[in-house]
């Protein structure tokens, strides 16, 4: 067979450009949440609007469309370009995408409907859950395939990010889907009890480890040394640090269940695992943060690499936190607060979002052969609406979740309560505006991006990009 000349670079614009639309999508709805929160009323009596349906299309939306997205599109990109070959099948890899947007509309549909299996990031129905398992084979097929066709000798370090993140998402979605359909839209889950609670968040906190950290390495890796022109700090951490991220993460789920009916000892064993965490964590940060090194001069003028480095500083924050909150006693505090959407959306929209965002501002003009974005200077305002947005967010969840821990557990001299439940609720109201603000900044940015997205685009084909003939072998 004739090798292929060209990447393959419709697919990464396809996802690219769906990023940028789910990323609008997935915001909108969050900012709209948020505001039921501040002002509950904003349902309108409208079964399709309620929080509880809206919410799981949120978490939905930002992570499996937006956050799954810009995976897709950077690890495809990324697996080329280093292998020095094509994706190893164009029709697989065009099932992948469109296969990939029917997941999305079909949970666009079906959760405002009220179809749910009712375990979180796990939501969709069983036919759903299907389908995304041979979208996800077919992912499987497309990158390892390109893989192992590669020209290169060596398999650098951003593959291995993705490839774990791949891997995983296959057996936590096996695992975690196992249930018995009683119609088309219900099923039971395969598992009782606390065995569930214990699936659920093995599965939880993997998601975790493995889409909204180990798949986002991957774009660090890669993204980080070509926009700051500087090659990786240390090769040796990066490989010592991914094996001791991949082999930690799997049993830090219990955090999540601390002082329910899981067996105590597995608490402190989620608990132990979560606190090392910290190291490979942040042996990933400072390696990213190092790259810089030398090369600090240059994001006075170039906002892409602030996204990255404000992203890098945002998973150092989430990721010290995480650890300090899996401590039985400070999640005695946190737990059930806004303290932990805080944490989630420290991680969400500092680290996720940022290291999409400048990893898409990287690609998109470079998929039609042009060197920048229509306009640097709208990426630079986008940087500063978001980075504000982000603070704003994240302070008034803070705030407000240590208030509502303290306010709960406060008691009279004579061992009643001093706070009604109400009171704390009460309370939180001033903070709940803010997050709206700040949440509707954040999303005002992604639109600044979009319009961005689509004046690069416009009138511009697709390049055919030649793979060149000479692979460096070693
Ligand atoms: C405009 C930006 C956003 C706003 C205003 C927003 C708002 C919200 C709100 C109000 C909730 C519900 C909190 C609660 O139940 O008390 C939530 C949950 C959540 N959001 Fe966002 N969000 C935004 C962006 C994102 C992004 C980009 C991601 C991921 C990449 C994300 C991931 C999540 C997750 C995982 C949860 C569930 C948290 C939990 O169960 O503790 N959000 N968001
Ligand atoms: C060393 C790394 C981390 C550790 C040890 C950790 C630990 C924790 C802990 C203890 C909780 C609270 C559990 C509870 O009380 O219910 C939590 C919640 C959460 N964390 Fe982290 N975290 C880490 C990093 C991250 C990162 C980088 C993200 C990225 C977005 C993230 C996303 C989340 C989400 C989405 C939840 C809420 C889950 C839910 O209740 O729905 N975490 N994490």
């Amino acid at each position: 067979m004739e090798p292929a000349l060209n990447y393959n670079y419709k697919v990464v614009k396809q996802f690219a450009v769906a990023t940028v639309i789910w990323g609008i999508v997935g915001m909108l709805v969050g900012v709209i949440i948020a505001a039921q929160l501040a002002w509950p009323a904003l349902n309108l009596d409208i079964p399709w609007l309620t929080y509880g349906r809206l919410r799981p299309l949120h978490t939905n939306a930002v992570i499996f469309a937006f956050g799954i997205c810009g995976l897709f599109a950077t690890s495809y990109y990324v697996v080329q370009r280093t292998c020095q070959v094509r994706l190893f099948s164009d029709k697989l890899a065009a099932f992948t995408f469109w296969g990939w947007q029917a997941v999305i509309v079909l949970a666009v549909v079906t959760l405002p409907m009220g179809y749910t299996r009712g375990k979180e990031y796990a939501e969709l129905e069983w036919p759903i859950t299907i389908l995304i398992a041979l979208v996800w084979i077919a992912y499987a097929v497309v990158f390892f395939g390109t893989l192992i066709t590669r020209k290169v000798k060596h398999i650098y370090v951003a593959n291995w990010f993705f490839g774990a993140y791949i891997l995983a998402v296959t057996i936590l979605h096996v695992v975690q889907g196992a249930s018995m359909p009683a119609s088309l839209t219900k099923s039971y889950s395969a598992y009782t009890g606390v065995q569930d609670a214990m699936i659920q968040w093995w599965y939880g906190h993997n998601a975790v480890g493995f889409i909204l950290t180990a798949g986002y390495l991957g774009m660090v890796y890669y993204f980080i040394p070509k926009q700051a022109e500087r090659p990786v700090y240390s090769y040796r951490l990066s490989i010592v640090h991914f094996w001791a991220l991949i082999f930690t993460y799997m049993w830090a789920g219990p955090h999540h269940l601390h002082y329910t009916a899981l067996p105590d000892w597995t608490q402190s064993v989620g608990m132990v695992f979560s606190l090392v965490l910290l190291a490979p964590s942040w042996g990933g940060m400072i390696n990213g943060m190092m790259t810089l090194s030398g090369a600090w001069h240059k994001l006075r003028t170039d906002p892409i690499l602030k996204f990255m480095i404000v992203s890098l500083s945002f998973y150092g924050i989430a990721t010290f936190e995480g650890p300090m909150m899996s401590i039985k006693t400070i999640n005695a505090l946190s737990h059930y607060t806004d303290w932990t959407v805080a944490h989630v959306h420290g991680g969400a929209l500092g680290w996720v979002g940022f290291i999409t965002m400048g990893s898409i501002y990287y690609l998109i003009p470079r998929l039609v052969g042009e060197q920048k974005m229509y306009s640097v200077k709208l990426i630079d305002l986008h940087f500063w609406v978001a980075t504000i947005g982000v603070v704003l967010y994240i302070a008034a969840m803070w705030i407000a979740g240590v208030m509502q821990g303290l306010m709960w557990r406060a008691v009279n001299p004579d061992g009643t309560l001093t706070y009604t439940f109400v009171e704390g609720v009460k309370a939180t109201y001033p903070y709940y505006a803010v997050r709206v603000l700040g949440g509707f900044m954040y999303f005002s940015g992604m639109c600044v991006m979009g319009y961005n997205t689509w004046m690069t685009l416009r009138h511009r084909a697709t390049v055919t990009a030649p793979i060149p003939a000479l692979a460096a072998a070693h």
